[in-house]
C-alpha cells in the first residue's frame, strides 16, 4: 500500500466523523485506518512475524512450483490450478516484460510448495478433520510453503498472496517474513439459500471463490425449502419439475450439483447439503402426492397442506430413496436435515393424527409426533452411512440422537445457554446464532460479528472442545443475484477471523485496518464486496 493512500485513509477516516454521528452509530467507538504490523492478511495467521526487508516480484521471472522434495509429484491438479489461480490473482493487469530481461538481484523468484505427508488427498475430499495448517517463509531468491496436506498448501497460497503489495511506485512487492499457521476451529462455513430465490450457479461459484479468499470451508447448501425446489432429483424428478420456480431455468441439474462441488474441492471447501424436514416443505408437496398432511377446516380437509405427513409409511419410503440418492450426490460425510420451526396447527387440525397420536399415546404433545418423525427419519439415514447435523429444535425437544449428531445452535443472539446445554449432553455444535447476516443494518455492522467469542457460555473445558464451528447464515428472502455478494462480504469475513484466528485476536483497530485492505484486495480480484466506511480503493471495482 502506498504512503499516499495510507494518508487518504487516514483523512477520510477522520473526515467520516460526523458522517457517523448522523447515521445514530456514535456509540462505536471512531476507527482510525492505520498500517497493521501484520500488513493485510485476514484471517490472521496464528504466528506471523513480518520484517521491514522487502523483495520486488515481477510477473516474468516469478513462478510457483513443486518443491523437488514434494510428495504431491506434479500430477496433482488441484495444486497446478491453485498455482494458475493465485499467480493471477498476484499479477492481474501487470504487463509481463520480456523473459530475457534479467531478474534484479534481489527479487524473489519462486514459491516451492512442500506437501511432506506420503497422502497428500490431492484427490479427496476435504473434512471436518483434514489438516489445514502450512508453515510459509518468504526468504530470498525463493519462498517455501510446507504443508502436511494440499488443504493447508492452498490456504498457504492465500496467505502468501495477501503478503504481497504495491510499493509506492506500483511494483509488487513482499517482505521477509515467516508464518506458522492452522484454524482454530474445524468447522468455518457459509450458509446459502437458493429456494426463497434461485441462485445461478455462476453467483455460487463466485462465493465459493471469495470464502477460499477467506479460508472458509464449509458450504452450507441450505438448498431447498418452502418456496421453491430447485435441487432436479433423479429419483423424483416431479419434485422439482413441479416444485421448482421454473422446471428448466430455475433448477440445479446433476452436472450443476456436481460442478459447484468440484469448484469447490478444489478451494478445500466442503459442500453440506441441507433437505430440512418435516417443516419448511410446501414446494415438496407439489412433486409428490400425500407427502404433506392435508390441514383441516372443522371436519373437511381445507385445502391446504402442513409439515410432511409423519404418520404414513409411503413417507418413510419416500425419504429412504430420496436420501438414498441425496447421500450418493453429495460426498461429504455430513447432511443437514433441518427439523427447525415445525408448526403443530396443521397436524392438530388433522382427524387422523388425532386418532395416532391417541394410539401411540402422544396426549397432545404434538412435539412427540415431530421427535417420532425425525426418530425414523435419522434411522434412515443412518444407514446410508451418513453423519446428520440438524437445527437445535431437534435436540430441544429431547430426540434421541447418534452421538455424532452436530446440533446447530441458531436461536437468540451471542453465545447463549442453548451452547451450555447442548454440550453439556455431550453433542459436538456449530453456532450461528450472532451471525445471521441477512439482518442488516446501517454502520459497521461487522464489528459486532467479529466480537462473538464463541466459547464464552458457562461449561467445562470438555464441554468448549465440543464446539467445532460455526457458520455465517445469509438467508434469501431479500437476496439473489444482484445483491447476494456485497451484502455478504466482507461482513462473513468478520465470522471468518474470529472461526479462524486464535482467541486472543480482538483488537478491532487493527482488524479494521487489516480489514479495509483485504476488502479493496477483494473488490481488485473482481468481487463487489461492499465499503467499510468512507474511503477509496485504488484499484475500484470495475462494474460487471
Ligand atoms: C514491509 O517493508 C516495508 C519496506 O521496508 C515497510 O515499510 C513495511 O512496513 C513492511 N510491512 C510490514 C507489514 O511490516
Ligand atoms: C406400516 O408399517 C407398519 C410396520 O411395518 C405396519 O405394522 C403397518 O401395518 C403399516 N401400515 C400400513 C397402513 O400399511
Ligand atoms: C438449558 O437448560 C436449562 C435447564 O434444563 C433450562 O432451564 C434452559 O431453558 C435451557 N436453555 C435453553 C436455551 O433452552
Ligand atoms: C454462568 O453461570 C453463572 C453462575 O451460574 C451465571 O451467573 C452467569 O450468568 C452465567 N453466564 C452465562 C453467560 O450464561
Amino acid at each position: 500500500m502506498s504512503a499516499l493512500l495510507e494518508l487518504t485513509f487516514v483523512l477520510l477516516a477522520l473526515a467520516s466523523c460526523r458522517g457517523l454521528q448522523d447515521s445514530g452509530i456514535d456509540e462505536e467507538p471512531e476507527l482510525v485506518f492505520q498500517p497493521s504490523k501484520f500488513g493485510s492478511l485476514w484471517p490472521l495467521p496464528q504466528k506471523v512475524q513480518i520484517s521491514e526487508v522487502s523483495f520486488k516480484l515481477s510477473p516474468s521471472n516469478f513462478q510457483i512450483s513443486d518443491a523437488k522434495e514434494s510428495r504431491s509429484g506434479s500430477s496433482c491438479s488441484l495444486l497446478q490450478l491453485a498455482y494458475r489461480r493465485y499467480y493471477d490473482y498476484m499479477f492481474e493487469g501487470v504487463k509481463k516484460v520480456d523473459r530475457s530481461a534479467r531478474a534484479d538481484p534481489t527479487e524473489l523468484l519462486e514459491l516451492q510448495v512442500w506437501i511432506t505427508s506420503p497422502d497428500t488427498e490431492c484427490d479427496s475430499y476435504p473434512t471436518v478433520s483434514s489438516d489445514e495448517s502450512y508453515e510459509l517463509s518468504v526468504d530470498q531468491p525463493v519462498a517455501v510453503l510446507k504443508a502436511p496436506k494440499v488443504w493447508g498448501a492452498l490456504h498457504g497460497l492465500e496467505t502468501f498472496s495477501q503478503l504481497v503489495y504495491e510499493d509506492e511506485y506500483g511494483a509488487k512487492s513482499i517482505n521477509y517474513t515467516t508464518i506458522s499457521d492452522f484454524p482454530r476451529f474445524a468447522h468455518r462455513g457459509v450458509l446459502l439459500d437458493t429456494s426463497r430465490h434461485f441462485l445461478p450457479i455462476k453467483v455460487i461459484l463466485a462465493n465459493l471463490e471469495t470464502m477460499a479468499m477467506n479460508k472458509f470451508n464449509v458450504f452450507h447448501w441450505h438448498i431447498v425449502d418452502d418456496p421453491s425446489f430447485p435441487y432436479l432429483s433423479k429419483t423424483f424428478p416431479e419434485l422439482s419439475r413441479k416444485g421448482a420456480y421454473h422446471p428448466y431455468t430455475h433448477v440445479y441439474t446433476p452436472a450443476d450439483v456436481k460442478m459447484v462441488i468440484e469448484f469447490a474441492r478444489l478451494r478445500g471447501i466442503r459442500v453440506v447439503s441441507e433437505f430440512d424436514t418435516p417443516g419448511h416443505t410446501q414446494s415438496w408437496g407439489k412433486g409428490q402426492p400425500n407427502l404433506l398432511t392435508p390441514c383441516y377446516s372443522g371436519s373437511k380437509p381445507s385445502g391446504t397442506f402442513g409439515p410432511v405427513n409423519p404418520i404414513l409409511n409411503t413417507t418413510y419410503d419416500f425419504m429412504r430413496k430420496f436420501f438414498k440418492e441425496v447421500s450418493s450426490v453429495f460426498p461429504d460425510s455430513y447432511i443437514h436435515l433441518g427439523g427447525d420451526e415445525v408448526d403443530f396447527t396443521c397436524w392438530k387440525s388433522n382427524p387422523d393424527i388425532q386418532k395416532f397420536m391417541e394410539q401411540q399415546g402422544f396426549g397432545k404433545d404434538y412435539s412427540k409426533l415431530e421427535s417420532f418423525y425425525i426418530q425414523r427419519l435419522l434411522d434412515i439415514v443412518t444407514t446410508t452411512n451418513k453423519g446428520y447435523i440438524i437445527w437445535q429444535e431437534v435436540f430441544d425437544n429431547g430426540v434421541k440422537l447418534k452421538p455424532d449428531t452436530v446440533v446447530h445452535v441458531w436461536i437468540g443472539s451471542g453465545t447463549n445457554s442453548e451452547m451450555s446445554n447442548v454440550t453439556a449432553a455431550g453433542y459436538t455444535t456449530i453456532l450461528s446464532a450472532p451471525w445471521y447476516l441477512d439482518y442488516i443494518s446501517t454502520g459497521q455492522d461487522w464489528q459486532k460479528y467479529y466480537k462473538v467469542e464463541p466459547l464464552s457460555f458457562n461449561g467445562t473445558e470438555e464441554q468448549k472442545k465440543l464446539v467445532i464451528g460455526g457458520e455465517a447464515c445469509l438467508w434469501g428472502e431479500y437476496v439473489d443475484a444482484t445483491n447476494l455478494t456485497p451484502r455478504l462480504w466482507p461482513r462473513a469475513s468478520a465470522v471468518a477471523e474470529r472461526l479462524w484466528s486464535a482467541k486472543e485476536v480482538t483488537d478491532i483497530g487493527d482488524a479494521y485496518s487489516r480489514l479495509s485492505v483485504h476488502r479493496c484486495r477483494l473488490v481488485e480480484r473482481g468481487i463487489p464486496a461492499e465499503p467499510l466506511s468512507p474511503s477509496f480503493c485504488p484499484h475500484e471495482y470495475k462494474g460487471i
